[in-house]
């Protein structure tokens, strides 16, 4: 399962420059964020909504959030289970947003969805979203992209829209910044591990 990615992530990182030219897209996802993704746009086209398309910025701060909740333990008060209103916050939330090169600007109309299960069984963690409240924002026509982010037991996924404040476009976008650092890191961080598998 490595032996792909490392490929891939190889070179990425060989060849930083041909891929500015060719505007190739990041993709080093874990199988489970993938199944997830493609389990959600099911949904969403059984029930005649537009698939929503993966946004690499929304990817990046789903990561960082699922971070943030790694320590926590799934109960029955966590994840989907969480009752609205009673979520939790975290101070450090605006870093967390910086790292990712996004803003409160661009954020706010954004919805983040944590979920909690062992193992992150595939088909649990996709009811999770769609047989729970959560699917409340999955039936949702004013959302249009997503990011998906990992971390142990720990799932998020991060909804984004249209409008100029939910698009999670980077905000010092500059253009010639075509791989965000997150999926450079998350590369190299790959690299690494194949690197040694492979020794
Ligand atoms: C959650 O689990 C605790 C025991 O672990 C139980 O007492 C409580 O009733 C459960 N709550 C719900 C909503 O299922
Ligand atoms: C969500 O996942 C938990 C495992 O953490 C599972 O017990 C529960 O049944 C799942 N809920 C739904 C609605 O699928
Ligand atoms: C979302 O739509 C599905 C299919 O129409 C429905 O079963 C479900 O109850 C809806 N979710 C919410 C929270 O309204």
């Amino acid at each position: 399962m490595v032996l792909p990615k490392f490929s891939l992530c190889f070179w990425l990182l060989l060849s930083p420059l041909l891929i500015l030219f060719m505007n190739y897209p990041v993709k080093c996802d874990s199988d489970e964020e993938d199944n997830l993704y493609q389990g959600i746009n099911k949904y969403r086209a059984s029930i005649n909504l537009k698939a929503l398309t993966r946004n690499d910025n929304a990817d990046c701060l789903a990561n960082k959030i699922a971070d943030q909740f790694k320590k926590q333990p799934c109960t029955n008060t966590t994840g989907a289970n969480t009752v609205p209103g009673t979520e939790p916050q975290f101070s450090n939330y605006p870093d967390l947003l910086s790292k990712c090169d996004l803003a409160i600007s661009n954020t706010r109309d954004g919805n983040i969805m944590p979920v909690c299960v062992p193992g992150l069984v595939p088909s649990l963690v996709l009811t999770n979203f769609t047989k729970s409240l959560y699917s409340d924002s999955l039936n949702d026509t004013t959302y249009t992209g997503i990011g998906i982010g990992s971390e142990d037991n720990w799932i998020v996924v991060v909804l984004t829209t249209n409008t100029p404040a939910g698009t999670f476009s980077p905000y010092s976008s500059n253009g010639a910044n075509l791989i965000s650092k997150s999926g450079l890191l998350y590369c190299s961080m790959l690299f690494l591990v194949g690197y040694i598998f492979l020794l």
